[in-house]
């Protein structure tokens, strides 16, 4: 269910309009100050300096990928974890990484390179991060949840690569024993004994869903650890965003829409919710199509609903997304 229809029950602030007339007129003053123009050079050098930096995180990204797959062939080949080489050699890569700001292109970067397997554990590992630091979570507690989204698809080392690289469909079998790298993923992380427990649940349940519609235990979100809610989130986000052999990347919004109408199970609302609500808020200021072909820039987002945006469609004219539901973004610019 959306996030909005759900609101509606429990939120008491739902009856409010998402714009006030008086905080449109606002935005309408603000947008006609003469200072305008020179806020927007403003923002175009700082996208400047963001652009270097991302080449530069692009490339330790890259670079922390090729060492985690040696580090899985190593796993694979002893079946056991080097955890010191991965809080060591990982963890601050992925730390550096959370850093950034302007997470929207960051994903936009990290989303388009070839290579998925070990890019996609390393994003998982940053975007759970970015999440945690979002919650509140932080210290120890954070570097813990980092590791259990970097060891979430650790249990795939054991699953038969005649399997996992598979390019059909797979068997009702071969499904089965696909599932079961939770289960494997559980076990080895388990096997350390200085490792937080938090990052073997995560493994186990990061395909669990809150109404009890994944596996491999169907359990309900009460049921689940907190890592796993949040590891599923940006685990199912990376991989719809990125582009595989028999996919193209989804579009960002297809992405988080889909996610929030719970196309693929439910999510922990207030992790989806806060990622949400996160990522929409580095769009303001971005110019956007929408889906009856204006184009426009998003001038702020809703609170309560985050998916919705106001958008300025020319010189005075302003949609509301909230309230014209029958219109969409269908594409972000850079
Ligand atoms: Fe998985």
């Amino acid at each position: 269910m959306p996030l909005n229809e759900k609101e509606q029950n429990t939120d008491p602030f739902n009856e409010l309009t998402p714009f006030t007339m008086d905080e449109i007129e606002d935005l309408l003053e603000q947008l006609e100050d003469s200072e305008l123009n020179g806020k927007e050079q403003i923002n175009e050098e700082i996208s400047t300096i963001d652009s270097v930096k991302l080449t530069y995180i692009s490339k330790m990204v890259d670079d922390a990928s090729s060492q985690i797959e040696e580090i899985f062939k190593t796993v694979k080949q002893t079946n056991a974890l080097p955890l010191d080489e991965i809080k060591s050699e990982i963890i601050p890569v992925i730390e550096e990484v959370t850093e950034i700001p302007h997470v929207y292109h960051l994903f936009k970067e990290l989303h388009s390179k070839d290579e998925y397997t070990h890019r996609h554990n390393i994003c998982v590992g940053v975007i759970s991060g970015m999440i945690g630091k979002w919650l509140g979570i932080e210290g120890q507690e954070l570097q813990d949840l980092e590791l259990a989204g970097l060891l979430h698809d650790i249990g795939k080392t054991k699953i038969p690569e005649s399997i996992l690289l598979k390019p059909g469909k797979l068997t009702e079998q071969e499904y089965l024993e696909m599932k079961r790298h939770t289960v494997y993923g559980y076990q080895l992380i388990k096997k350390v004994p200085e490792i937080n427990e938090s990052i073997a649940l995560a493994a186990l349940q990061h395909h669990e869903r809150e109404d009890g519609t994944g596996f491999p235990f169907h359990l309900k979100g009460h049921q689940i650890h907190r890592f796993a809610k949040i590891t599923a989130v940006a685990d199912v986000f990376h991989a719809l965003s990125s582009e595989r052999v028999y996919k193209p990347a989804f579009p960002f919004y297809q992405v988080i829409s889909d996610m929030n109408n719970g196309v693929y199970g439910e999510f922990d609302r207030t992790v989806l919710y806060v990622f949400i609500r996160h990522m929409m808020a580095t769009l303001v200021g971005k110019r956007v199509e929408l889906s009856n072909g204006n184009k426009g820039r998003i001038v702020l987002n809703d609170p309560y609903d985050p998916m919705y945006s106001l958008v300025q469609i020319g010189e005075r004219e302003w949609v509301d997304l909230q309230v014209m539901k029958d219109i969409s973004i269908s594409k972000v610019h850079p």
